[in-house]
């Protein structure tokens, strides 16, 4: 499948504020350059699904909600009291119904870029991790994860993982499932490597 990547980017930049928009073209850069990295084939279908994976992020909490009530991606009771969960599977929701792209693996990598899943895909990997390490992200540990992700593509999904439950864990919200299923299936996975 061909992609229409300048009618995806205007209506990013339509949809998204700058900083967002911004942020989607360097996740889509990293993508690209995590796939060439780590033997994923089809680098234009990266850099597509890295470009599209925060299109409903600045769409407003009850339309992203209502967009999470039509998925049928495995949405359970934690992630429907989860804001900060809803705009990736509204995202899913959204290029697949709007933007036709009838894709499961593009659209899985998208639902599950913030949670993560249980046996994640390798574009899952490429997408969650892309998004840990894009050119615009700035905080402390950056610039380990983008050393990490040039050595180890599974450490980096696993430390990530461990990091973010963490923070769940010490502001006493609710931990998605989909992320502890992430992390018991990204420990079984390195230990047999
Ligand atoms: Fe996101
Ligand atoms: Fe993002």
């Amino acid at each position: 499948m061909s992609y229409d990547v300048k009618m995806y980017r205007a209506i990013l930049e339509e949809r998204l504020n700058s900083k967002r928009f911004n942020h989607s073209l360097n996740v889509a850069e990293s993508a690209k350059e995590l796939s060439e990295r780590w033997g994923y084939e089809n680098t234009e279908k990266a850099y597509v699904t890295g470009l599209l994976h925060d299109i409903c992020k600045n769409d407003s909490e009850q339309s992203q909600l209502e967009m999470v009530r039509k998925s049928s991606r495995a949405v359970n009771s934690i992630d429907l009291i989860t804001p900060p969960l809803y705009h990736a599977i509204a995202g899913a929701w959204y290029v697949e119904n709007k933007l036709g792209i009838r894709d499961d693996e593009i659209l899985d990598a998208i639902r599950y870029h913030t949670e993560g899943r249980a046996n994640m895909t390798l574009l899952d990997k490429i997408i969650f991790t892309a998004d840990i390490i894009s050119a615009d992200r700035d905080f402390s540990d950056v610039s380990h994860y983008r050393e990490l992700a040039k050595n180890d593509l599974e450490q980096t999904v696993l430390e990530y993982l461990a990091f973010s439950i963490e923070d769940v864990l010490g502001k006493k919200i609710c931990l998605s499932t989909h992320s502890i299923n992430a992390y018991n299936s990204q420990i079984m996975h390195t230990k047999k490597g």
